[in-house]
């Protein structure tokens, strides 16, 4: 292989894996993997829902137009304005969220408008952020996150989930001394659902944050498989009427 090859090679690697390894290097604890599948429509349906219910009163979706998401998602008008709707009644508006501006003096910091996120930080980040919460009486909230520490943003999910509590181990440090560090977490005190329940409820959520950073990516991504369908046969017509025009040709 020569040597540009080489470094291409290189590259193309660095620029596929490096906003995993970035993103890993996070909490020191590795990602979770979230499993979000954005051509399953049911489960984006309820990702809306539960982002609707639990997390659109402190964090908008300023791309994103609530007619938009019905239509995409499937979604009757009955359903968008009697359940989904909180923040206005006019379906052709953008996600706001019910958040003042001075809330950043409640929190210490604005909760940031979620539309991109999902593409900012990967969805394996915002699954396992999710379930990243324990009890830490130190913090405001008294509680803290594995993958974002001393977050600003209080566990919403918390009657769901329940509460962690972090599982320290013993990894002695480079000259052999003792240090604690933590390398779990184990649930304290249950909440109202199963530990699978909740994962796919944050599940659900994360893979509408997907969707919601890219509405087109699902059309996108069957369009694709069409076109290269589309291309592989008409290959194989355009090879045969090659081969007619050329027959006579020696
Ligand atoms: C009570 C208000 C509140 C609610 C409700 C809320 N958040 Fe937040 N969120 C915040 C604040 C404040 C921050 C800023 C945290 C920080 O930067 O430390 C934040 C930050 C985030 C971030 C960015 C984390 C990062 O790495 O920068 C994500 C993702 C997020 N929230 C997702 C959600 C989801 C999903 C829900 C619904 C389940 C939700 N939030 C509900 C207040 C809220």
């Amino acid at each position: 292989m020569s040597k540009s090859w080489v470094l291409i090679t290189m590259a193309a690697a660095a620029l596929f894996w490096g906003p995993v390894a970035s993103a890993q290097e996070e909490g020191g604890i590795a990602l979770e993997h979230s499993g979000a599948d954005i051509s399953n429509t049911e489960s984006l349906q309820r990702g809306a829902r539960n982002f609707m219910n639990y997390c659109s009163g402190c964090h908008s979706l300023k791309y994103l137009r609530y007619n938009r998401m019905a239509e995409d998602l499937k979604i009757p008008e009955s359903e968008l304005a009697g359940n989904l709707m909180f923040t206005t009644d006019k379906s052709f508006e953008t996600i706001n969220s019910a958040m003042p501006k001075d809330s950043e003096s409640w929190f210490g910091k604005q909760p940031p408008d979620l539309s991109l996120m999902a593409r900012a930080r990967g969805t394996d980040y915002l699954y396992s952020y999710l379930k990243g919460y324990y009890v830490d009486k130190t913090r405001p909230w008294g509680v803290n996150n594995l993958y974002l520490p001393s977050t600003a943003m209080p566990h919403v999910l918390q009657s769901l989930q329940g509460l962690q509590k972090p599982v320290y181990k013993n990894e002695p440090d480079a000259l052999g001394n003792a240090r604690m560090v933590l390398a779990s977490l184990a649930i304290m005190t249950p909440g109202t659902m199963k530990p699978e329940e909740y994962d796919q409820f944050v599940r659900d959520i994360v893979n509408f944050l997907d969707y919601a950073g890219e509405p087109v990516k699902a059309k996108r991504q069957s369009l694709g498989v069409f076109v290269t369908l589309f291309l592989l046969v008409f290959f194989v017509f355009a090879y045969l009427l090659k081969k007619e025009y050329w027959k006579d040709v020696h």
